[in-house]
């Protein structure tokens, strides 16, 4: 395989099997903020995706996707078993995330887990061309920094983290702390979401590994890393174009139409995962039109739930978990024609969420806890009619940049009832002021900024974001 001077390595290659096999490649997203992310800056650059299809087994071999080149790595059942559902899904990401679902430690995840990262570093190694860039992405791959730069001294090396990371409160429980600490500083640079990230990583280094660690840098070994905050952003010119595309608008008329004109309607969209609230979010729901605070013949909520990690236990008792509420708050208050909840547990195009975004009132995104949230930054950028109300949790990275929401603590029930009705009761220029502010920031924090920022500071001359996304 050719080499590339632009390398992104991440757990899953943007793409479905379907798109794979029937040949007719094009970017087709799987649902989750990492593939949308990338999506929208690689389509135009010259670069090499190393990463997972999702299959397992021997990778069928993959056609380019535009400028970019894939490069995959095959999993066996027992790897997908050990390295995405066990250590990465079940142990990593629920302790990322506040511990909200109790981690899972099983030892033997542990060693797959390390000879998985081991093969996606020998990847981007064999396609990396001499003194490439190299951008490592997320929890799943937080030893490969480490690993490449031990078969690849040459290469500028990036890590970028797009969940929480945690205290060290948290982050110590893991059996294996110090190698995952040593994995990721393999990094000249490690990015997070929130400067919080940076700040926990400086107090784990300094304990686990008595580094000489500021927010901004990490030294040990004689190395220095890098560290800081970019927050991760969308593409805002292609939901802007999307919202307004004749065929977009006429789904949004019939949307409103379909679930009855006068309707305030409440949407939230998600990947059916516990972090993510939804069960908060329906009990609330239950509660308001329990009170009659809110009624079914005036109001409605639609929930998309996304599937996503089907194989892991707690993501299947999620799901029956929340059709089983989704059912008994139909049955009680719903009517005929009429249901409480629209609950569809099915992946849309970008076109349909493009068009969901505008017919909602008020946006309901309420994550327990949640690195980013695009789609409240999507929700935003949807908007060009410079309406609806967006309700967000105190604890979605995307907080920190869209204060103008109608912030809400989601672990507090009677804080989540206020704060919808706050939403849905609030008058228009309320909410016009609001998401002006929101969309005038998001406008200026794109996806294309955020990959300007983050490989500017890579390399520290400018020289990478020029020549791979291009001037602002
Ligand atoms: P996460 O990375 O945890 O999945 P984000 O909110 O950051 O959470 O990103 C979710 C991404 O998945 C968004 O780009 C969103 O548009 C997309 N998505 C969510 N639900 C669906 C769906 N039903 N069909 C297709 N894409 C979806
Ligand atoms: O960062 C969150 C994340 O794990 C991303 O890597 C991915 O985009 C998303 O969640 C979806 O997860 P999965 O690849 O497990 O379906």
């Amino acid at each position: 395989m050719r080499q590339s001077s632009l390398v992104v390595v991440a757990n899953r290659l943007p793409l479905d099997d379907s798109a794979a096999r029937d040949g007719a490649c094009e970017w087709r997203r799987s649902p989750g903020g990492l593939s949308g992310a990338l999506h929208a800056i690689l389509q135009q650059t010259p670069a090499t995706w190393v990463g997972w299809d999702g299959e397992i087994g021997l990778s069928p071999r993959l056609p380019d996707i535009g400028s970019v080149r894939l490069r995959p790595v095959a999993l066996s059942a027992e790897e997908q078993a050990g390295y995405y559902e066990g250590f990465a899904n079940s142990t990593l990401w629920p302790l990322y995330h506040d511990a909200v679902q109790q981690p899972v430690f099983q030892r033997e995840w542990w060693e797959t887990y390390r000879s998985v990262n081991q093969r996606f570093a020998e990847a981007a190694a064999e396609v990396a061309g001499k003194h490439a860039a190299v951008w490592v992405q997320d929890y799943h791959l937080q030893l490969v920094p480490r690993m490449l730069r031990e078969l690849r001294p040459d290469l500028l090396i990036g890590f970028f983290m797009h969940v929480p990371f945690p205290p060290p409160e948290l982050f110590m429980q893991l059996p294996r702390r110090v190698e995952l600490l040593r994995g990721m500083l393999g990094a000249d640079l490690v990015g997070f979401q929130r400067e919080q990230a940076a700040h926990n990583l400086a107090q784990l280094a300094q304990k686990l590994l008595g580094a000489d660690a500021t927010d901004d840098a990490i030294t040990v070994g004689g190395r220095t890393v890098r560290t800081g905050a970019f927050p991760v952003s969308i593409d805002v010119g292609e939901m802007r174009a999307l919202a307004t595309r004749p065929d977009v608008v006429a789904q949004v008329k019939q949307l409103r139409h379909d679930l009855g004109e006068a309707k305030r309607v409440l949407v939230s969209v998600d990947r059916l995962d516990y972090t993510k609230g939804i069960e908060h979010r329906l009990t609330a729901y239950r509660e308001l039109l329990r009170d009659g605070h809110v009624k079914v013949r005036d109001t409605v909520l639609v929930q998309v739930a996304v599937p996503s990690r089907e194989r892991v236990e707690s993501y299947r008792d999620l799901r029956d978990r929340i059709e089983g509420e989704v059912g008994r708050i139909n049955g009680e208050y719903g009517r005929v024609g009429e249901p409480a909840i629209h609950y569809l547990n099915q992946p849309f195009s970008r076109a349909q969420l493009a068009a969901l975004y505008q017919t909602a009132d008020v946006m309901v995104v309420t994550p327990l806890r949640d690195g980013m949230n695009l789609v409240a930054k999507e929700f935003v950028a949807a908007r060009e009619d410079g309406a609806g109300a967006l309700v967000l949790s105190e604890f979605a990275g995307a907080a920190a940049e869209l204060s103008q929401a109608y912030l809400v603590n989601p672990h507090d029930v009677d804080d989540l009832k206020q704060t919808l009705l706050r939403a849905l009761e609030a008058g228009p220029e309320d909410r016009a002021a609001r998401m002006e502010a929101m969309r005038r920031h998001i406008a200026e924090h794109d996806i294309l900024a955020w990959a300007r920022a983050y490989l500017t500071e890579l390399d520290h001359t400018g020289r990478l974001a020029r020549r791979f996304i291009g001037r602002p």
